[in-house]
C-alpha cells in the first residue's frame, strides 16, 4: 500500500536522536534552544517558542493575543479543526466565511462581511500551504482594530508575494510539526512571536506560568504543560538542515502529479503559484469531477494498493459544531463544494517516479470505472 504520508527520516535525524537520548537531557535542555533559533534563522530572527503540538501553540497564541470569554473570532471553516477548537478552549466563538475558490484561504471580502460588534481578531489559515492574502488580511485588522493570528501549521516554507515567509509577518503564527508535515517533530509546533516580550510570556504558560527565570516553585501566572522535549527538539533540528531539501522533494513530487493529472476529465488540482506567492507543499489534494462517489473511489484507490482521504471536511459541518452552533448546509457554499469534493492523494519527500506512476494510474482506472458507471 503506498501510504498518505511518510516523514522523511535520515541518519542526521538518527545521530541527533541518539547524542540527545545519551545525554540524559531530556527535557528542557540544550536542545530547546537550538531548535528555536535555528527555526528564528529562516523566520526573519523572529522569537519562537517551541511547544508539545500545533494545537498548543493556537491555544497560546490566540491567549498572548487576548482573547477573553464571549469574543468573536473570524476563521475559515475549510481548515483542520484544532484552528477553530482553540478559540472554544477560550470561550470565545468562531465565526465562519466561505473561501476563495482558487486558493481555498479565507475570502478577506466575505471576512470583512463577516466582522461583527463582537469581533475581536481574524485568523486565517494558510491552507494546503498556500499563502492567505495577508496583505488584505491585515488592512481589514488595522481598519477594525483587530488582532491576527495565523495558522501556518500546514506552510513551514511558504513565502508571500512581497518576499516575507509565511509566518515571519509580525503577527503572532503558528507552525505544526506532525509527522505529515514539511518538519516533523513527532508531536510538536511553535509559535513565531512578535517581540522578545511575547515569547517569554508564552515560554512561561507553555511550562506551567513558571516565572521566566524557572524560579523553582514560582508559578506567577496561569499555565500549562506545553513543553516540547528534548528528544522531538532534536529530530527538529535534523529535519531542519534538511529543510531546503525536503522543500524540493515535496515540490517535485507535486509537479509530477499536476503534470500527470493535467488531462484528467473534470479534476481540479491544487492552484499553482500565481502573482508572487509561494505554496511550501503540504499535501496534494485534487478536487474530483463533481457527481463522483468519493468513498467509492476511496475504497476502489484502496483496492488498488493506494491510500487516499476525503481532506478536508468542512468545519462547521462537524457533528460537534452543528450542535453547538446549530451550523448547516449551505451556510458557505464554495467551502462545502469543495470539502464535498477533494481527496488527498499519497504525498511525501520520497515518494517515487513509480509510485507517483503507480497513483495516477490507480485514480485514471477509479473514475474511468466511477464516471461509466454513472453515465
Ligand atoms: C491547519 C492546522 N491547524 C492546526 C493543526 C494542529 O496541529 P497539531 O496536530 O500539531 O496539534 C493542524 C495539524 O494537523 C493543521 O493542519
Amino acid at each position: 500500500m503506498i501510504p498518505l504520508a511518510r516523514p522523511s527520516i535520515g541518519p542526521r535525524e538518527e545521530q541527533l536522536l541518539l547524542e540527545t537520548l545519551r545525554s540524559g537531557r531530556l527535557a528542557l535542555g540544550p536542545r530547546l534552544p537550538e531548535f528555536e533559533t535555528a527555526l528564528s534563522r529562516r523566520l526573519r530572527d523572529l522569537p519562537v517558542s517551541a511547544v508539545s503540538s500545533g494545537t498548543a501553540g493556537l491555544h497560546l497564541a490566540i491567549r498572548a493575543a487576548g482573547v477573553r470569554r464571549g469574543d468573536e473570532v473570524v476563521t475559515t471553516p475549510f481548515s483542520f479543526v484544532a484552528s477553530a477548537n482553540c478559540l472554544l478552549y477560550e470561550g470565545a466563538k468562531p465565526v465562519f466565511c466561505d473561501i476563495d475558490p482558487r486558493t481555498l484561504n479565507v475570502d478577506p471580502a466575505a471576512a470583512e462581511a463577516a466582522v461583527g460588534g463582537s469581533t475581536v481578531g481574524l485568523l486565517p489559515v494558510h491552507v494546503f500551504g498556500y499563502p492567505a492574502d495577508m496583505a488584505a488580511l491585515e488592512r481589514l485588522a488595522a481598519k477594525r482594530g483587530l488582532w491576527v493570528v495565523e495558522d501556518a501549521c500546514e506552510a513551514l516554507g511558504a513565502e508571500h508575494a512581497d518576499g516575507a515567509p509565511v509566518g515571519a509577518r509580525g503577527n503572532l503564527s503558528v507552525f505544526g510539526f506532525y509527522p505529515n508535515k514539511q518538519l516533523t517533530t513527532g508531536e510538536g509546533g511553535a509559535v513565531v512571536c512578535p517581540d522578545a516580550a511575547t515569547k517569554e510570556g508564552i515560554d512561561s504558560e507553555r511550562n506551567q506560568g513558571r516565572a521566566p527565570d524557572m524560579g523553582w516553585l514560582d508559578h506567577d501566572r496561569l499555565g500549562f504543560n506545553y513543553r516540547l522535549d528534548d528528544l522531538s527538539c532534536a529530530l527538529g533540528v535534523a529535519q531542519l538542515e534538511r529543510l531546503d531539501e525536503l522543500l524540493t522533494g515535496r515540490a517535485r513530487v507535486a509537479a509530477r502529479y499536476s503534470e500527470a493529472l493535467a488531462g484528467a476529465d473534470g479534476v481540479d488540482l491544487p492552484c499553482p503559484d500565481e502573482g508572487g506567492d509561494r505554496r511550501g507543499w503540504f499535501v496534494y489534494v485534487v478536487q474530483l469531477p463533481p457527481g463522483v462517489d468519493r468513498d467509492a473511489a476511496v475504497l476502489a484507490l484502496r483496492e488498488r494498493g493506494v491510500d487516499s482521504k476525503p481532506y478536508l471536511p468542512a468545519i462547521h459541518l462537524l457533528s460537534f459544531y452543528r450542535r453547538r452552533f446549530g451550523h448547516r448546509e449551505g451556510e458557505f457554499p464554495v467551502c462545502e463544494e469543495v470539502a464535498r469534493r477533494s481527496l488527498a492523494l499519497p504525498f511525501y519527500p520520497d515518494l517515487t517516479e513509480g509510485e507517483i506512476e503507480r497513483v495516477v494510474e490507480a485514480l485514471r482506472q477509479v473514475l474511468a470505472s466511477t464516471l461509466s458507471r454513472s453515465a
